[in-house]
């Protein structure tokens, strides 16, 4: 199935991104008889079945597209049954742990499987992960899923609580990955999970006082360069953005004609000294202000009006982002 590798046409069983907008997706299953409700319309499976992954789908009152399934788009529109671990930490836990193919991997807990679908595109088609919950109808759903989405044979979920009773072994992994509220009662047993040639771990936590409890932990057990970092994701909207042209006096200042000469052609007056430029180099530190609504649609790029101000497209960041989710702590341990 797709999760591990592209393929051309969607089957019957394969799990799907029905996509209707950047905040509107939905992942599901494909079976012959069955329908899907959208804003849309209803979609019926089977006229989907047999088409190329990335079509455009009519329905009656509008159209979506069928994407492939990633684990990025899985981490967007799983069924949520915890917390969850979101692609910009996981992106760093990926980068820190050296995951690659053929690495093998210890998770716990598993939860929703959010972070294990990315650790097993990763390391396949070599490697194995090896993920531990204790919530028995959770490892059972997460190991349905794995069948369901084609990648049982590069993962072995257990049932099983990891603080009381360990990993159960030794000298097989690169690199452990702990999302626990105790991390630090794992931590033992994932040390002589790592192989004797050395390893990775990485312990998420909400907060910082479980930071320093792991961090302890983990300089007794013997493990180096413990290091823990918060991954922060920053989103920049695209607004028009209005100026008043700078007043640099009578000789400086460009007639009307000249800037309406210039508006169509910004890219080749460049490296001329051209009003235009002028005016754009004098205005390149002045502060932003509110968004003008009224900015005509051939402004598209950078506009003037009459009353001496232009527009130009940037990128602003909204006045509130969600930040923290966790601190991830990194830590070595070096060959014994
Ligand atoms: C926050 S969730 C993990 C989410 C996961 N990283 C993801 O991205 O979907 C934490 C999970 O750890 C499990 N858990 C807590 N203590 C455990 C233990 N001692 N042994 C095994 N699993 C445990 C919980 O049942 C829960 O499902």
């Amino acid at each position: 199935m797709s999760f591990a590798r592209y393929k051309k046409k969607i089957e019957e069983g394969d799990t799907i991104i029905l996509y209707l907008g950047y905040e509107n997706m939905h992942a599901v299953t494909m079976k012959r008889g069955q329908t899907f409700q959208t804003k849309y319309g209803a979609m019926r499976h089977a006229d989907v079945i047999g088409k190329d992954y990335g079509s455009k789908v009519q329905c009656p009152k509008g159209y979506l597209y069928v994407l492939q399934p990633t684990p990025e788009l899985w981490t967007q529109n799983l069924p949520h049954r915890t917390q969850i671990l979101y692609s910009t930490d996981i992106s760093v836990v990926t980068m820190q742990l050296d995951l690659k193919p053929g690495s093998v991997v210890v998770e716990s807990g598993t939860g929703s499987g959010s972070l294990s679908h990315s650790i097993i595109r990763s390391i396949a088609p070599t490697g194995h992960l090896h993920t531990f919950e204790f919530h028995q109808q959770r490892a059972e759903k997460a190991e349905e899923e794995f069948v369901e989405h084609g990648l049982k044979e590069y993962v072995t979920v257990t049932h099983r609580d990891v603080c009381q009773d360990g990993f159960g072994l030794e000298n097989v992994a690169d690199a452990v990955f702990l999302d626990l509220p105790r991390p630090w009662e794992a931590m033992a047993s994932a040390k002589t999970a790592i192989k004797v040639t050395g390893g990775r771990l990485c312990s998420f936590s909400p907060c910082i006082e479980q930071v320093q409890k792991s961090s302890d932990f983990l300089r007794d057990l013997g493990f180096e360069e413990v290091t823990t970092m918060e991954c922060l994701l920053r989103n920049f909207d695209v607004r028009t953005i209005n100026l008043p042209l700078a007043d640099l006096g009578p000789t400086e200042r460009p007639s009307k004609d000249d800037l309406s000469q210039n508006t169509d052609k910004e890219e080749d007056t460049e490296q001329t000294d051209s009003p235009v430029k002028k005016l754009k180099s004098a205005n390149s530190h002045s502060t932003p202000q509110r968004e003008n609504k009224n900015v005509p649609q051939s402004f598209d790029i950078i506009g003037r009006k009459e009353n001496d101000s232009f527009f130009f497209k940037t990128g602003v960041t909204p006045n509130q982002m969600p930040g923290h989710t966790g601190f991830l702590t990194f830590a070595t341990l070096f060959p014994s």
